[in-house]
């Protein structure tokens, strides 16, 4: 049994405590280490970093660990991997010390606030030689892996378009408490909707459907005013809901609607639907529905009668057929392999950064209301 140490920046925030401290780093070690090719286990030392020390004294003391601090140069002397989900704006300078001391680097999605930080992000890691990565949870959710065993087993025939809709009410603060941090709707605290969706948009498209070629997006700030976590009210300065188009390569349409300003009437708060022309998918985080070409109904368009029909009927559940564990602690495994065995890593930095940079388009596109093409980086 190895051990490594992981300097974890931001576990007092909601990421970086469930996702990533507790059912990813300590579930690997629950699980009894990580396990290497060569039959070796490994077991993850975590180091807390964070600004309050009371708040990672509470979280070492909930786990049983003796290791925090909040000097992020003593905690990477005693780290080989710096993680940081932090807030996006306090990202690229405590990732560029750690890749400065030779530490391998993985991240929250976006890695930093413009393209031209994340790719000089890319560039420090690679001109340093460390391992990068960037976190792309909705890869590993079952929903999205039976959508991409649909798509290896020619389910769709040609993939036509893919319609995403994602969102749900998040209260204003004032008479109900909001369900999410308030520097998510201040632009000049790096929140706003483009930002903190349009890199997840980008790694699911391009992994699943093909390169974007182009994107056209309606960024918007539907509630002007909320309240924060101490109550005050504050002007919403960032957009609270986007409404995009993206051309991918093949010619695939994809648009996809994200707001935190809109009621579910859906089964999850995030579905794709898929039409192909030999058979149609809608996939969420955990499900995926399918109809088969020759399953689908021939509607007639009749305002006069009322609808019968119950469409929702002549949709087929699509099989676990695995089991499913946490995406988070899938990808902290792959990365971790990544940085122990050499084991491939597609979702480095350079993936990081052209995710920002669909998010940085899709907010030129909406500033000056038109079409982006999306260059090679
Ligand atoms: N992969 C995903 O699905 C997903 C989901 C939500 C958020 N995120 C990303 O994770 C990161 C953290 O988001 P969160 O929702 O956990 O936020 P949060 O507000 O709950 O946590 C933020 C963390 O950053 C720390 N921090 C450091 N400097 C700060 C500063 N100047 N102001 C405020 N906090 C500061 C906080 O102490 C806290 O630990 C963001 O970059 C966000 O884009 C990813």
């Amino acid at each position: 049994m190895r051990t490594i140490g992981v300097a974890m920046n931001g576990v007092t925030g909601r990421m970086g405590y469930r996702q990533h401290l507790v059912r990813s780093v300590l579930a690997i070690n629950e699980q009894g280490g990580l396990a290497l090719s060569d039959g070796t286990r490994v077991r993850l030392e975590p180091i807390l970093v964070g600004r309050n020390e009371a708040k990672l004294a509470g979280i070492a003391a909930r786990h049983g660990l003796t290791a925090y601090t909040t000097d992020l140069e003593s905690a990477l002397e005693r780290a080989d991997v710096y993680f940081d989900a932090q807030v996006t704006q306090a990202r690229v300078k405590a990732v560029l010390t750690a890749i400065e001391a030779g530490k391998h680097v993985y991240a929250e999605k976006p890695t930093a606030e413009s393209v031209a930080e994340a790719v000089a992000l890319a560039q420090a890691a690679a001109a340093r030689g460390v391992k990068n990565g960037v976190v792309q949870d909705k890869l590993f959710l079952p929903g999205l892996l039976k959508l991409k065993r649909l798509i290896d087993g020619g389910f769709f025939g040609r993939i036509l378009s893919v319609r995403g809709e994602f969102g749900y009410w998040v209260f204003e603060g004032d008479w109900q408490e909001a369900q999410r941090p308030s520097w998510n709707y201040r632009a000049e605290d790096g929140g706003g909707i483009i930002l903190d969706m349009f890199p997840h948009w980008h790694y699911v498209l391009e992994n699943l459907f093909g390169r974007i070629e182009s994107v056209y997006a309606k960024g918007v700030t539907h509630i002007p005013t909320r309240h924060d976590e101490q109550g005050r009210a504050y002007p919403a300065t960032a957009d609270d809901a986007a409404y995009g188009i993206f051309e991918l390569e093949g010619g695939v349409i994809a648009q996809i609607n994200s707001s935190w300003a809109v009621r579910v009437n859906r089964d999850e708060l995030v579905e794709f639907q898929v039409d192909g022309t030999h058979g149609s998918a809608v996939a969420g985080l955990r499900t995926c529905r399918i109809q088969h070409r020759a399953t689908t109904p021939k509607p007639v368009w009749n305002p006069d009668l009322p609808a019968t029909a119950r469409f929702r009927d002549g949709w087929q559940e699509v099989p676990d057929n695995a089991e499913f564990d946490n995406g988070f602690k899938i990808q902290w495994e792959l990365f971790l392999r990544h940085v122990l065995e050499d084991a491939p890593f597609p979702y480095d930095f350079a993936a990081g950064a052209r995710g920002v940079q669909l998010a940085e388009l899709g907010l030129r596109s909406s500033a000056e209301g038109r079409r982006m093409a999306v260059e090679d980086l």
